[in-house]
């Protein structure tokens, strides 16, 4: 049996690649996810807890470095979700991320506007819920991955998702190069994710600490914060992690705390280590495939590269030469 790359949203949108940057807030800016979807792949805008004008702004910069389609990841649990979507369908994006949450009370209007919804699920019975509710992909997102996760190994989940929906499962997770993406394809996956990977590209806008910290990182260079306050998330270790995660196991448990907290806590130490590389600070959000992570290429040769190795090991032609 060989395997078959089959997407018909990835055709739709004219990729050359079957691979996703995926939405990065602060990391992902509008230059990176331009210079994905510029070489092949679709690049994504992370944006967090922004308020619109933001988001426009990045939307604005991609368009100018390219004509190729991107997409928006969207913080479902942001205050400014609606100015957020207005922007989106105004700008004309031809996909949307979405993290936390269920998208469904937005589906119809994104719809409407010609626009893909693929939720980020971290489970099989999340992903058939969102296709119940008419989502056109779903991101399965493992453990391994950089910044907020759930708890479900990208081994484990994949393929059980691809049994449980019938549409197309993008993974990600601890992919890094063509080892990693042939994987996720022989698990059943239509198409696959990366965050860490584009983190150290040469169109990456992070701060040099931080692509330095991704760049030295070993395999066991991450920790896990949120552990009981329920909002999980993979960041390299420094300063920031360690005290967070020693006072948190001293901690009684106790429900998350509320959004205001949670948007400070959040914008705050990310912002921190993207834009001004503060070393003890800043959460350093980059998944288990860091320590994989030991070059800083131009985009086009990182997807030329992964996809070379990913077509040679499964024994497919690389029809992108
Ligand atoms: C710095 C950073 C920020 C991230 N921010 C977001 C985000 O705002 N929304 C989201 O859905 N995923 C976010 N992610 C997850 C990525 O979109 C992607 O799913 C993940 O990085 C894949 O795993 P990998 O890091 O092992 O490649 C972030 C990841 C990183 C490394």
């Amino acid at each position: 049996m060989t395997v078959k790359i089959e997407n018909p949203i990835f055709d739709k949108l004219g990729l050359k690649y079957p691979i996703v940057e995926g939405g990065m807030t602060w990391a992902g800016t509008g230059a990176l996810a331009a210079a994905v979807s510029e070489a092949g792949g679709l690049g994504f805008i992370g944006t967090g807890y922004w308020h619109g004008d933001d988001v426009r702004k990045e939307i604005k910069r991609a368009k100018a470095l390219t004509d190729k389609p991107f997409g928006v990841n969207v913080m479902l649990l942001s205050r400014h979700i609606r100015e957020v979507f207005d922007v989106i369908i105004e700008e004309g994006v031809k996909v949307v991320a979405t993290g936390a949450g269920d998208p469904s009370p937005f589906l119809d209007e994104l719809h409407a506007a010609g626009i893909v919804v693929m939720p980020v699920v971290p489970s099989a019975s999340m992903a058939r819920m969102m296709e119940r509710k008419g989502v056109d992909a779903v991101i399965a997102e493992g453990m391994e991955s950089g910044g907020h996760i759930g708890r479900m190994t990208t081994m484990a989940l994949i393929p059980q998702v691809v049994d449980a929906v019938n549409i197309p499962v993008i993974a990600a997770g601890g992919i890094g190069d063509g080892r990693g993406v042939a994987a996720a394809f022989m698990l059943g996956a239509s198409g696959v994710q990366m965050g860490t990977r584009f983190l150290t590209a040469a169109e990456s806008e992070i701060h040099e600490n931080f692509k330095k910290k991704v760049l030295k990182a070993k395999d066991i260079d991450t920790i896990v914060t949120g552990e009981i306050t329920g909002n999980r998330a993979r960041v390299l270790k420094n300063k920031m992690a360690k005290e967070f995660v020693k006072n948190e196991v001293n901690e009684i448990q106790k429900p998350a705390p509320d959004y205001e907290t949670l948007e400070k806590l959040e914008s705050g130490t990310l912002k921190a280590a993207v834009k001004e590389g503060d070393k003890d600070h800043g959460a350093f959000m980059a998944g288990q495939i860091s320590g994989l992570i030991n070059d800083e290429k131009p985009v086009k040769e990182i997807l030329a590269d992964i996809w070379e190795q990913a077509t040679d090991l499964m024994g497919i032609p690389n029809t992108t030469k």
